[in-house]
């Protein structure tokens, strides 16, 4: 945590108006009023383990457990003795009655190619994947890491992974080949998952082409399975690689789904965190999937006959919770676009709403802020009316962009779930329940049953009503992190030292006399650009392993589409002049190291950084001069921060 925000953070964010949910939706939704909320949130705080004990009833399981919960700070283990499967759970158990015919994916390839795949297809492709995977010698407790773009075999591989019991680690297809294989390295995988390539605003994003170069250090990877979507010419290593269509072809569609430990990891994601290395973030499997299905049906109150789209890809969180294991392990059907949503034009989201008739949305707020800019003129092009309720999920949403998606999008009929979670929580902790929340534009408003925040001072003591402080979750929830991949020490420091008992967001938020959250965005050295989370040490780390770079300092700047924009303040080595060719020549650099979400949008060139007495780098400043000044026309302009950073002592950072 940075010391400048020592909980006391300023909110200067007033937001009066309040949206009851409509009678008409309370009377049909799961939980329909706000006194009924209340009566399961305070059963939930109360009584945790007989709350989650029936509530993971909904889950088909293969042995009881013998205890709900064991606490052992900061360890717990959800659901201990029992056992079952994932994949059981999202698929096989739909295919036992008239289910099987049901749409489980159904899916749009950029180009506009279309395919839908049943309950039962679902099964069928998966368990001869998950049959080609053991071929490969995978088994249970082995990594597979997955990097495809978002086609339905992106789902299937997963699910193929959770039928053995191996661990999967998605790395999303926009990362580099140097991120791709940091990222195996540290989890060890055995096989790698991947496709030639996949499409991105009429271009193909050449992911085997990344792949080769990152397998090149990760001697782990005996085999590569390579899906065929873009035909585009690829190499191709006889021995370890395969072609996808291929080794499943011959494979048997018959694999029993291997029952597992509650405690088994299903998945590992790395996301970053406030130092260069990122986090493998650990989720097993019966508390996540728990998590994952009552939150589906708590917050979106998914019903049968709902057609969900979540615009998330499968290689965040938002992907692997609310694309894959909520929905699905509620037998919904699921819609899944693989490309961009100005592709061919501005209007794709909304047609792809229309033909299907989409009844639940579920995006991001840096997407709507998109959408108003590109003009109100492309949903009217089309036919809303399946739409029953929006979500928004990744960042704080700005009321103005709240009121254009519940007017332009919703036609003012559909409630707005704003949810707040992470990667490390699993399942969505904070939202509306949109048939019993009054919801208000720019809050979060209540926890989930389950949930028992707490907004507290940097010495862990409570703040009063309305104030700023930072957010802590005091109890565990089924669906949380368990550690993180191979650094136990990482975890115990990172969420469980900076207040004492409580597990530490790294979030800033206020409640207001009503009870609603505010969130306030991250309070340490965690960027939110788009809805992706960045650490700005690594791309630090990036920049300074380039040969030119001496030292550099990354910070945010408030931009209106995206939320913040990066910013790099770089030292060149001695004998280094600065330059445009220089500039771009940084950008690439990043872009290689990490992808091209991280490209810095602004590089100035500082003869020093300004810092404390004891070294420190002064970042309140930094973000001051980003936010404060134009961008630099002049190329070999340098900062000069040597008489700034004299100035301020260290209690000033
Ligand atoms: O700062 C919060 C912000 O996103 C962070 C988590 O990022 P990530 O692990 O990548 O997961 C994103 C998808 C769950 C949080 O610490 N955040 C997420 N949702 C919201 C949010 N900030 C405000 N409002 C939200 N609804």
């Amino acid at each position: 945590m940075s010391s400048e925000h020592g909980g006391a953070i300023h909110s200067v964010l007033i937001e009066n108006r309040s949206f009851p949910p409509s009678a008409e939706f309370a009377s049909r939704a799961r939980v329909g009023s706000i006194e009924e909320y209340e009566r399961l949130w305070t059963r939930a705080k109360d009584d945790p383990e007989g709350f989650w004990g029936e509530i993971a009833a909904c889950l088909t399981w293969s042995k009881p457990w013998s205890r709900v919960l064991d606490w052992q700070p900061p360890h717990a283990r959800w659901f201990v003795d029992a056992t079952l499967n994932a994949a059981e759970n999202c698929v096989d158990r739909h295919c036992v009655g008239a289910n099987r015919n049901k749409a489980a994916i159904i899916w749009e390839g950029e180009p506009g190619d279309r395919r839908v795949l049943r309950y039962q297809d679902l099964e069928r492709e998966t368990a001869k994947l998950a049959n080609v995977l053991k071929r490969f010698g995978v088994r249970p407790g082995d990594v597979v890491a997955i990097y495809m773009p978002l086609v339905p075999e992106a789902v299937v591989a997963m699910l193929a992974c959770a039928r053995i019991g191996a661990p999967h680690t998605v790395v999303f297809g926009g990362f580099s080949a140097e991120a791709l294989a940091g990222r195996i390295q540290d989890c060890g995988a055995k096989v790698l998952l991947t496709a030639d390539g996949g499409w991105r605003r009429g271009k193909i994003v050449p992911l085997k082409e990344q792949a080769d170069l990152a397998l090149a250090t990760c001697p782990t990877v005996e085999n590569v399975i390579v899906y065929q979507r873009t035909a585009h010419k690829v190499g191709f290593e006889p021995g370890r690689d395969h072609w996808w269509h291929e080794v499943t072809a011959e494979a048997s569609p018959d694999c029993p789904p291997v029952a597992v430990d509650s405690e088994h990891p299903l998945f590992i994601l790395y996301t970053s965190g406030s130092t260069g290395k990122p986090k493998g973030i650990l989720h097993t499997t019966g508390g996540y999937l728990v998590g994952c299905h009552a939150t589906t049906g708590w917050v979106f109150d998914l019903r049968d006959d709902d057609t969900y789209f979540c615009t998330a890809d499968i290689g965040w969180i938002t992907g692997h919770s609310y694309v894959v294991y909520g929905p699905l392990a509620r037998g919904a059907t699921v819609v899944l676009y693989e490309g961009a949503p100005n592709w061919p034009d501005e209007a794709r989201f909304w047609k792809i709403i229309e033909d299907y008739r989409v009844s639940i949305l579920y995006t991001a707020p840096t997407a709507i802020r998109a959408f108003m800019k590109w003009g109100e003129q492309y949903p009217l092009r089309h036919d809303l009316s399946s739409l029953r309720l929006l979500g928004t999920v990744g960042e704080p949403i700005n009321p103005e962009a709240w009121i254009w998606y519940q007017r332009v999008i919703g036609g003012g009929r559909c409630p707005i779930v704003d949810t707040w979670w992470q990667t490390e929580t699993g399942a969505i902790m904070i939202s509306p329940l949109p048939g019993a929340t009054p919801t208000v534009p720019g809050s979060a408003t209540r926890p989930l049953p389950g949930v028992v925040p707490e907004i507290v001072t940097k010495d862990g003591k409570p703040v009063p009503v309305g104030h700023g402080g930072l957010l802590v979750i005091k109890q565990p929830w089924p669906a949380m992190l368990r550690t993180l991949h191979g650094d136990d020490d990482r975890y115990r420091a990172t969420y469980w030292s900076e207040i004492d008992g409580c597990y530490f967001t790294g979030d800033g938020a206020r409640r207001d006399e009503n009870g609603n959250y505010w969130i306030l965005g991250r309070v340490d050295d965690v960027l939110n650009v788009a809805g992706h989370r960045l650490s700005t040490m690594e791309i630090e780390s990036a920049l300074v392993s380039h040969a030119r770079v001496a030292e550099a300092a990354v910070v945010g700047r408030p931009d209106d589409i995206r939320g913040q924009a990066i910013v790099a303040f770089v030292t060149l080595e001695s004998g280094q002049s600065p330059s445009e060719a220089v500039r771009q020549e940084l950008r690439a650099h990043v872009v290689k190291e990490i992808g091209a979400l991280a490209r810095p949008d602004d590089i100035r060139f500082s003869e020093s950084l300004p810092k404390t007495r004891s070294g420190k780098i002064m970042r309140r400043l930094l973000r001051d001069v980003a936010a404060g000044r134009e961008t630099v026309g002049d190329t070999s302009t340098i900062e000069d921060f040597s008489v700034l950073a004299r100035l301020r002592s260290d209690d000033e950072v």
